[in-house]
């Protein structure tokens, strides 16, 4: 099958296209045809190793990338059951978590798989799990955000920060995206009721306080953020971070869980959904918001698989506006 390799750490032109075998599908394992696969900067993050210190942590790989095929985000159908499975056959439409996604076929487990919504494309459903999930847990699970609150999105206009605005919205909450100009009126147009332009205006110089802060940036130290959230108010911080650090965002998320024990303020962080952890729940979780009209997906750029190596490039340059998705003929 086609694949897109990485067989060292490096920039994204170390992709490169190959064929490689067909993977078989273990005992409770799935095998999906995957239709279109979403690019994250984790995708990123593991192609170059980076931070240097992630390389500890397993999964990664400490001298070359542990996972050959790249890619965690994909839609496609199912091809192939392993024997323990059970609720999946072949040809279903799924989207979900399937490590080696920028490929013709990858492997995952069911409970990290849901079927497409049907209104949705292979594009717009690949678009979805890390993005909303990460958005699910900022915003629900870490934010526990509640109707009529005050929420800001820093990074609004992004993969994760669409997917955030929208669903603060679907819980009522009253909603603040920082993005920059090219991106006010889609943030506008996902819920947001006030836009902050971050290229002409800094929020945390602001008078405007609030209830919880989802930080997908981390352009700002946290003190800063503290001055603009309310006494008890909370930050989530998620990620941020470019390539060529040591420890990267991982510092200062461990710098935010240190803060947390010496102040009034929950500083809090996200949880990984990648590479492994429970995802069932805030996958259906997420469908749900989708079926009943809550949640859309942004897919702003589409590659073909064959360009995957530009697809990462757009993403890790930053400013990347919705998802950015790569189609598997
Ligand atoms: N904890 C987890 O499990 C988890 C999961 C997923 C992602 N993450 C992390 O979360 C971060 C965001 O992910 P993503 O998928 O949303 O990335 P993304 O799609 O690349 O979006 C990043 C956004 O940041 C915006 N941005 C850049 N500079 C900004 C500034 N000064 N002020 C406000 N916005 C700015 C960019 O938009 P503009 O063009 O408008 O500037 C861009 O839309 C990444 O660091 C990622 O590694 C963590």
């Amino acid at each position: 099958m086609k694949a897109i390799v990485q067989d060292r750490f490096g920039p994204p032109e170390s992709l490169r296209a190959a064929d490689v075998d067909l993977p078989e599908p273990g005992p409770g394992q799935v095998r999906v045809r995957v239709r279109a696969a979403a690019v994250n900067p984790y995708d990123w993050h593991m192609l170059r190793g980076d931070p240097y210190a992630a390389r500890l942590t397993p999964g990664v790989g400490l001298t070359r990338p542990k996972s050959r095929v790249a890619g965690i985000d994909a839609a496609g159908l199912v091809d192939a059951v392993g024997a323990e499975v059970r609720g999946l056959r072949p040809g279903d439409e799924v989207l979900g978590f399937c490590p080696g996604s920028f490929a013709e076929y990858a492997l995952t487990t069911p409970e990290r798989l849901v079927p497409k919504p049907e209104g949705l494309t292979f594009e717009q459903a690949a678009a979805v799990p890390v993005g909303a999930v990460t958005a699910l847990r900022g915003i629900r699970t870490v934010g526990r955000v509640r109707a009529g609150q005050r929420v800001l999105v820093n990074g609004a206009g992004g993969g994760v920060g669409t997917f955030a605005v929208q669903t603060a919205a679907a819980l009522d909450a009253e909603v603040t995206g920082v993005c920059s100009t090219g991106s006010a009126d889609l943030v506008r147009s996902l819920g947001a009721a006030h836009v902050v332009d971050h290229t002409r205006e800094d929020f945390t110089e602001g008078s405007r306080r609030y209830d919880v802060i989802l930080d997908n940036v981390g352009n700002h130290p946290p003190a800063r953020l503290r001055r603009v959230l309310t006494p008890t108010g909370t930050l989530v911080a998620n990620g941020g971070g470019s390539p060529g650090h040591v420890f990267g965002a991982m510092g200062a998320m461990l710098r935010v869980m240190a803060l947390n024990a010496f102040v009034r303020q929950q500083l809090r962080v996200i949880l990984p959904a990648v590479p492994a952890g429970p995802v069932h729940e805030d996958l259906l979780a997420v469908i749900a918001f989708i079926g009943s009209g809550q949640l859309a997906p942004v897919v702003d750029r589409t590659y073909a698989l064959s360009d995957a190596a530009e697809a990462v490039r757009h993403v890790e340059r930053g400013h990347a506006r919705g998802k950015t998705v790569i189609t598997v003929p």
